[in-house]
Order: C-alpha cells, then structure tokens, then sequence
C-alpha cells in the first residue's frame, strides 16, 4: 500500500480493499460535495437540529484528509446556501458560528498538509467575524499546494452567474461578441478552476439546490443516501470507485 496511507486505513478491512481497486491514473482531479441531511440525523437522535450541524463537522474533516490522501487536486464543499437564510435564525446564527470555529482550529493541519483554503460565495453576505476568519485563513493557506479545498458559503449558483455578467458589463473590456464561454468562466468565484469531475450529495436527495450551475454541465453525478454525519473515508471511496466506472462521453460516442 502506499506510504500516505499508512496509518489511516487498517490493513484486511474493507476500506483498504477498496482502496488497492482505485486507479490512481485516473482519478477526479476535482470533487465537489452537497453535505446534506444533518438535520434529519440529528431528528432520528431526538437531538436538535444544530446537533446534526456540529456532528457533520467530523465528516467534513474525514472528507478533507480523505481527498488529500486520495490525491485529489480540488475539494468543493457546500456548506452554505443564499437560500439557507429562509431558516430560523437561531439555526443560522449556529451554522455560521460552527464555521468560525472550524476555521480557528484549522490553522496547524492546513498548514502542515499544505492545503489551501479558497471561498466561494458572496463574501459580503457572509456576518463579518466567519468571514474575518475566514478571510484570515485563506490568507495564511495561500501557499498551500498540494490541495485546494474550496468552502462554498453564502452561495447560489444563479447569483454568481449574474455576478460573472455584472462584472464583465462593469469593467467594460470586451464588446458583446467577444464575450464566450471562456469569458463567463474567467468571470466566476471559480476562474482558473477546472470543472468539479464528481458530484457527491448525501442524503438521497436527487437535486442540485442551485450549486454550481455553469461547472457541472458535465459532472458525474453519485448520490448516496447515507446522511453527511456518517459520511466516512469508505463512502468517498465507493464514490471514485463509481466515478472509475462511468464512461464520460461529453455528448460523443464515447468507446463502445
Ligand atoms: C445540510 O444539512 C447542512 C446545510 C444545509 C447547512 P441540512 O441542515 O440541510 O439537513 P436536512 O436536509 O434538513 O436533513
Ligand atoms: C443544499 O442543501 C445546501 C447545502 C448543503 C449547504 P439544502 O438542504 O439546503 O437543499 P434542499 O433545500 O434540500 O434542496
Ligand atoms: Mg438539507
């Protein structure tokens, strides 16, 4: 096995036979993850909802190092909606306080495992002191090579379309038809990203929730019903497993 995964998967158990099937040739260079159904875990519990929230925090730390692993290039993580809003306030405040605190103690592991933090979303929505924090972090990681974890907050995937037009009209580069995909892409929170190659959504939701519209015209979609808290390194697996096994034609004949 290789050296990276010393210690992170214990020899004979499923997780390491799934992991000798991967093909490391041909791995999705970027991953990106609805984390759903927290709530729901924490009403199976009879726990508050806010409970689920903080439990999933532990599946998001799993998913990092999994990834990181793994050798995936760029993580996206939904954590986040501009629709979010809708739900009571005291569900909000809690989220957002979640993330603040995640980012405080995430400073040694980025740094140490030299993976860079980069935030997708309207910033300026974002309450003030997760986005300071974030903002910090983001500064601190800059440098971090080896992956890029991509936290989407405060996002929606039609309002960063608009932002993309907004920005093209206001800086006023390029007449109407000099404007292409290309252009579009170079104007979104992702420019310079490549496309995510495999969509994850837990909790058996078949919907995308407004994430990512432009990117995911052609993304491998894999949806599981197991909900985000007990979301574990075996589920990642089982989706590039998966992802392995599709055959992405873009709209070609692809080799059968
Ligand atoms: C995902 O879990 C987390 C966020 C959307 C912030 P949910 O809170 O949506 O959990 P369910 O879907 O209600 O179970
Ligand atoms: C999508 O989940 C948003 C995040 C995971 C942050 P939602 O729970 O908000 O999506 P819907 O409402 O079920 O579509
Ligand atoms: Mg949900």
């Amino acid at each position: 096995m290789r050296p990276e995964w010393d210690g992170f998967v214990e020899p004979g158990s499923k997780e390491e036979e799934l992991l000798l099937r991967i093909d490391f040739d041909r791995l999705p260079q970027h991953v990106a993850i609805i984390m759903d159904g927290n709530g729901r875990w924490a009403r199976q519990r009879n726990l508050p909802r806010v409970e689920g929230h903080r439990a999933g925090a532990k599946s998001v730390q799993e998913a990092v190092e999994t990834a990181a692993r793994l050798g995936i290039s760029y993580l996206t993580l939904f954590a986040f909606s501009k629709e979010n809003w809708k739900r009571p306030r005291k569900e909000v405040n809690t989220l957002w306080r979640l993330l603040e605190e995640y980012s405080k103690k995430q400073d040694k592991v980025m740094l140490e495992n030299n993976l860079r933090l980069k935030v997708i979303g309207e910033r300026e929505g974002i309450p003030p002191r997760t986005r300071r924090e974030l903002e910090r972090l983001e500064k601190l990681t800059a440098q971090g090579e080896r992956m890029t974890i991509l936290l989407a907050l405060n996002y929606s995937g039609r309002e960063e379309i608009v932002h993309a037009c907004r920005e093209i009209v206001r800086q006023n580069l390029l007449r109407s038809d000099e404007i292409d995909e290309e252009t579009i892409t170079k104007f979104l929170y992702t420019a310079g990203i490549p496309d995510p190659d495999l969509l994850i959504r837990t909790s058996g939701e078949m919907r995308i929730s407004n994430f990512l519209l432009w990117q995911m015209a052609y993304t491998e979609l894999w949806i599981t019903p197991v909900l985000w808290p007990d979301f574990r390194k075996i589920h990642f697996l089982e989706a590039v497993l998966e992802y392995q096994r599709r055959e992405r034609r873009f709209g070609g004949l692809g080799s059968n």
